[in-house]
């Protein structure tokens, strides 16, 4: 890529992406490629996120979605292409930058990813310690925690080990300590999966309740039609590498495209 194309991009990005909408974009991917050995997962990626929206990208399994996360939170270096996140582009950070970027990046991990030997209560507050310049020198980090926990319901479990917990209370908890840092983009790695339809819908409630309370702008990678159909404001399919298709669920769950067509039979 030349740093003409390199500079167009950025410009484009930062405020106003085209002509048309006016919209902050918070993400932008371009041209995104990553392989593994012989491997080839993103062949020319791309996507925006818009401030505020919630975008839902599917894909199947082992399509790309989570190597496309990593690599947007720079836990994955991309063979080529350009990702940007708040008008920064990720390639060229130094460490540190990096990593006040991420502490305005909510990223929930596919699974819960809790601290075993932790409470909930020290789970919590790991983030925390880890981003004090955001922060400020907190003395006191409980009455954070409690916000944080009543955020999701489950103010009472601050003292109780992740394995007294059920699968639904582990998420919730790992989405509070999402919130903690009260990012301004939260990146969904399968948020329902593995959990019952009850308790996948409780999750679901509550991830639109925390963007209406926050206006946080969300990326959510799903499998679950139903999760896409009630959160998604847009969705963008990920097949063969490439963002395939992109519209509303209404608007993609009518496409008689068989590719498309795939992912909205039950
Ligand atoms: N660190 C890695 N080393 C080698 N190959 C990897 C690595 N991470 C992912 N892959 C490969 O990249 C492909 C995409 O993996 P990824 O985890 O992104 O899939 P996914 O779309 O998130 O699937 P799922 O829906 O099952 O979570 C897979 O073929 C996987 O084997
Ligand atoms: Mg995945």
């Amino acid at each position: 890529m030349t740093n003409e194309q390199v500079r167009y991009m950025s410009e484009n990005s930062t405020s106003k992406s085209n002509d048309t909408d006016e919209r902050k974009v918070v993400i932008l991917i371009r041209d995104v490629h990553k392989s593994f050995g012989e491997n080839l997962v993103l062949k020319g990626f791309h996507m925006k996120l818009y401030e505020g929206e919630n975008l839902v990208v599917m894909g199947k399994s082992g399509s790309g979605k989570s190597v496309m996360i990593k690599c947007l939170v720079g836990l994955m270096t991309s063979d080529s292409g350009y990702i940007e996140v708040m008008g920064k582009e990720i390639a060229r950070l130094d460490r540190q930058t990096l990593d006040e970027l991420r502490s305005d990046i909510g990223f929930l991990f596919q699974g819960s990813a809790l601290y075993d030997s932790m409470t909930v209560r020290e789970n919590l507050e790991f983030p925390m310690r880890r981003h004090k310049e955001k922060l400020g020198i907190v003395q006191d980090t409980t009455p954070l925690v409690i916000e944080a926990l009543e955020n999701v319901g489950l103010a009472h479990t601050m003292n109780l080990m992740p394995a007294e917990l059920s699968g639904g209370m582990k998420r919730r908890i790992a989405l509070a300590r999402t919130l903690i840092l009260k990012p301004k983009i939260i990146l969904y790695d399968e948020p329902t999966s593995g959990l019952d339809p009850i308790t996948a819908k409780e999750i679901i409630e509550l991830m639109r309740s925390i963007q209406q309370k926050y206006g946080t702008s969300s990326l959510i990678i799903t499998h679950d039609v139903d999760c896409a159909r009630v959160i998604s404001e847009r969705m963008i399919l990920l097949v063969d590498g490439v963002n395939y298709a992109e519209g509303s669920y209404a608007e993609l769950s009518a496409s008689t495209d068989p590719k498309v067509e795939a992912f909205f039979k039950k």
